[in-house]
């Protein structure tokens, strides 16, 4: 089996690029081979440095630019993304380019607390005003539509009655981290050696 290079694009602290990048440090299946942002100082961008992965800052720009992310992705051979905390839409035009899964994220049961908007703690705060007892992570295929993709993966976090938004915030958060490096992993056993 060949290895697959794996990129990881976001927007801020990276915690999930870091559980990634820890879960597949050494391994013979999944490589981190890049890791991009669209935020110059955003921490992921260190935490990536600072293990000697390359990065690359995406300028407005290019990231609107289908052609200049596909050469970026084939110059590096990515046949996988992960978005982790990527705060913008991806091009659609993009996504019919690239020939690998693109997957992502979201903190909460999709469609759930999904959509444009639905980001961070305001998806905690919402779900926390509305008294539920349960919610979870999603991990999804991207389209073209925020939030909306084929559901590959949901894993159900029960909300103590006395959290507030910060303790649910920290519960979802560990199950991304434990989830997010296993999921890609599934996905990367299947992806054909040519792609
Ligand atoms: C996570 O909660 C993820 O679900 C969402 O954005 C957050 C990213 O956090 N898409 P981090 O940058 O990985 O710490």
């Amino acid at each position: 089996m060949t290895q697959i290079n794996l990129a990881i694009w976001g927007s801020g602290s990276g915690s999930n690029a870091q559980a990634i990048i820890e879960y597949f440090s050494g391994s013979e299946m999944v490589k981190v081979a890049l890791v991009v942002s669209d935020v110059s100082d955003s921490f992921i961008l260190e935490r990536a440095r600072q293990v000697g992965i390359p990065v690359q800052y995406l300028e407005d720009s290019n990231r609107r630019n289908p052609e200049y992310l596909i050469n970026l992705m084939n110059s590096y051979q990515i046949q996988m993304i992960a978005l982790a905390g990527y705060m913008r839409m991806v091009s659609p035009r993009f996504l019919i380019k690239f020939m690998g899964p693109v997957l992502n994220i979201h903190p909460s049961l999709l469609p759930a607390y999904g959509g444009k908007g639905m980001y961070g703690n305001r998806v905690h705060q919402a779900v926390i005003e509305n008294k539920e007892t349960e919610t979870g992570i999603t991990i999804h295929l991207v389209n073209e539509r925020y939030d909306e993709g084929e559901i590959l993966f949901q894993h159900r976090v029960h909300i103590s009655p006395n959290w507030n938004g910060e303790e649910l915030a920290k519960a979802v958060l560990k199950q991304e981290h434990f989830w997010y490096p296993r999921i890609i992993e599934k996905i990367a056993k299947k992806l054909p050696d040519s792609l």
